[in-house]
C-alpha cells in the first residue's frame, strides 16, 4: 500500500530576523502611521469600504517607490518570493515575478476583511508589523471546498493538512506568501490595539 499526496497547497512562511530586525519593524510601523496621517483620500475610502480600519490599497499602493524603508523591505521579500517560486517549480517562461502593488493595513477593533482572492496576480502575501494578542488569525480555506459534496467532514483534531480551514497565527516580523488564487480571510480584531501589516501582489511579467 502507498499514499501519494498530490496537488498540495503550499504556504510560505518566513520571519525577518537579525539584530536590527526589531528596529526595522518599529520604523516601518511608524512610517505606516505617517502614511495614514497624510492620506485623507485613503481615510475616506477606508471609512466606506474598510470599517474600523485604514488601508492604503486604493490610494497609496506603491510604498517601495515612496520610502527607502519599504524599498528595503521589498528587496528582502523579492528574495523570499524567488525561493517560493522555485519551490513551486514555476516555469516563468523567460519572464519574472514583479511586485505590482504594495499597501498598508491598519486594523482597529472589530475591523475584518472577509474571504477573498487577489485576482490577476501570481503570488500575494503579507508582512506583519504589529500583531497584538487577540487581534485574530490569518484564515485560509481549502481551495477544493466547492467540490466536496458528499465527502464526510474531517475530525476536529485532524492534522492541518486534512482540515478545510486553517488558521495561521501571525506575529510581528512574519511574512506569509501564498498563490493569489488562494481564498483567505482576516477575522475581526477583538482587541483595542491595532493590527498593522503590509500586503502586496506579485505579477508574472513577460
Ligand atoms: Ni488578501
Amino acid at each position: 500500500m502507498s499514499i501519494h499526496s498530490l496537488f498540495p497547497t503550499d504556504i510560505y512562511i518566513s520571519k525577518k530576523t537579525g539584530p536590527k530586525a526589531k528596529d526595522f519593524i518599529r520604523s516601518l510601523t511608524k512610517e505606516a502611521r505617517l502614511f495614514q496621517a497624510s492620506d485623507p483620500e485613503g481615510m475616506r475610502w477606508s471609512k466606506k469600504n474598510y470599517p474600523a480600519g485604514y488601508t492604503s490599497y486604493s490610494s497609496i499602493s506603491n510604498l517601495p517607490f515612496r520610502s527607502s524603508g519599504f524599498d528595503r523591505l521589498k528587496t528582502w521579500i523579492d528574495g523570499q518570493v524567488s525561493k517560493y517560486a522555485e519551490h513551486l517549480e514555476m516555469d516563468l517562461d523567460g519572464g519574472r515575478l514583479e511586485m505590482g502593488t504594495c499597501w498598508i493595513n491598519i486594523m482597529g477593533k472589530h475591523s475584518h476583511h472577509s474571504f477573498h482572492i487577489h485576482p490577476l496576480s501570481a503570488i500575494s502575501g503579507t508582512f506583519y508589523l504589529q500583531v497584538p494578542k487577540g487581534s485574530g488569525p490569518f484564515k485560509i480555506e481549502d481551495p477544493r471546498l466547492g467540490f466536496f459534496m458528499g465527502s464526510p467532514p474531517r475530525k476536529p483534531k485532524a492534522s492541518p493538512r486534512n482540515q478545510r480551514f486553517v488558521n495561521l497565527n501571525p506575529e510581528a516580523g512574519m511574512l506569509v506568501l501564498f498563490e493569489s488564487w488562494m481564498k483567505h480571510e482576516v477575522p475581526a480584531n477583538l482587541v483595542e490595539q491595532e493590527r498593522i501589516s503590509v500586503s502586496f501582489n506579485y505579477d508574472w511579467v513577460r
